[in-house]
């Protein structure tokens, strides 16, 4: 049987590629993809999520619109920083085709409360955006805690952050819903940080291959993929010369092949504090707290198992390009 889930995303080039990971592979079925506010207001992010289902030929799939803020800071200081490296990764618009498709009348959290109060399937939720719909659902239901058999989260930093020194921009650009879905006791959480996403950097070669697919999958990733190899050159280098880190689809991949990356299982707390560790993810790797652990925490990927799942599964995206 296919494996189940729902993406909740901040369309995103990065989160592009997810998406279509996500609706391409025979393993799973993308029952819903929800949308939040994050790399770009909220309905850039639901335009272009419709976008690149169009562009794919899985307009089929529903797209809900969630939350426009993070769920307790009104007015959340967006550092320069912060702004100049969104701005430039992500953009308002990816470059793609306008969407023709429209999305639901229903909005993101009460698409996420009905679909786990009707599940007879697991529906595991993949999270690669800030936690803003996912913790505004469990405080409205919390009975989704328990109805939610696995979180697979995009976030967090042990070793460094991206938008700030200290925190990952997933976390940081909603502290608060952080906080509340890493506490809610969720049966399974299996977050995969930048430790990890920095491991399996996709590289200006492996753009031009997923190009010479001919299929418009390949061609998005080459695209999209392209975009942020040409940004973290500029201002945030990567280990490996023309690569960058295409974080959201690693969860993907984590639910085709689990060994593309590997766990460990910590305590995780999120700093919700107005300091300079804002946002950050406290991994207790060394048993300081006490506590239990809460999630499994990937350090590290496989980089090839990471490119070939994306290659396989892009190849076999045969309708003919509309662009
Ligand atoms: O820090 C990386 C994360 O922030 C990714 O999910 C990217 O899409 C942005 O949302
Ligand atoms: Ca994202």
């Amino acid at each position: 049987m296919k494996k189940k889930l729902i993406l909740d995303v901040d369309t995103g080039t990065d989160d592009a590629v997810a998406i279509m990971l996500a609706a391409l592979h025979e393993d799973l079925d993308l029952v819903g993809v929800t949308t939040v506010n994050g790399n770009a207001e909220v309905e850039y992010c639901t335009e272009n999520t419709l976008r690149v289902l169009d562009y794919i030929g899985e307009s089929s799939i529903p797209v809900f619109e969630g939350l426009d803020k993070p769920i307790a800071r009104e007015d959340f200081p967006v550092p320069r920083r912060q702004d100049d490296l969104l701005e430039k990764i992500h953009g308002k618009f990816l470059d793609l085709p306008e969407a023709t498709s429209r999305k639901q009348d229903t909005s993101a959290v009460e698409y996420l409360i009905e679909t786990y109060r009707a599940a007879t399937d697991p529906i595991t939720l993949v999270p690669v955006a800030p936690l803003s719909n996912i913790a505004a659902a469990i405080r409205l239901e919390p009975k989704l805690i328990k109805l939610i058999p696995e979180v697979v989260i995009m976030g967090g930093a042990h070793y460094t952050g991206n938008v700030t020194p200290s925190a990952e921009f997933n976390i940081w650009a909603d502290p608060e819903a952080a906080a509340v879905v890493f506490n809610a006791g969720f049966e399974k959480i299996t977050m995969v940080p930048l430790d990890a996403t920095h491991k399996a950097l996709v590289t200006a070669g492996d753009c031009e291959a997923f190009e010479a697919l001919g299929t418009p999958a390949g061609k998005a990733m080459s695209i999209v993929t392209g975009h942020r190899i040409g940004v973290h050159d500029k201002i945030q280098r990567m280990d490996i010369e023309r690569s960058a880190p295409v974080h959201d689809a690693l969860c993907v991949a984590h639910l085709i092949d689990p060994s593309v990356i590997t766990t460990g299982d910590y305590r995780v707390d999120v700093d919700t504090a107005n300091g300079l560790c804002v946002g950050r993810t406290v991994i207790d790797v060394r048993e300081r707290s006490g506590k239990e652990p809460n999630c499994k925490v990937a350090f590290d990927a496989d980089a090839r198992k990471f490119v070939s799942i994306m290659m396989e599964t892009f190849a076999k995206n045969r309708l003919t390009a509309e662009a």
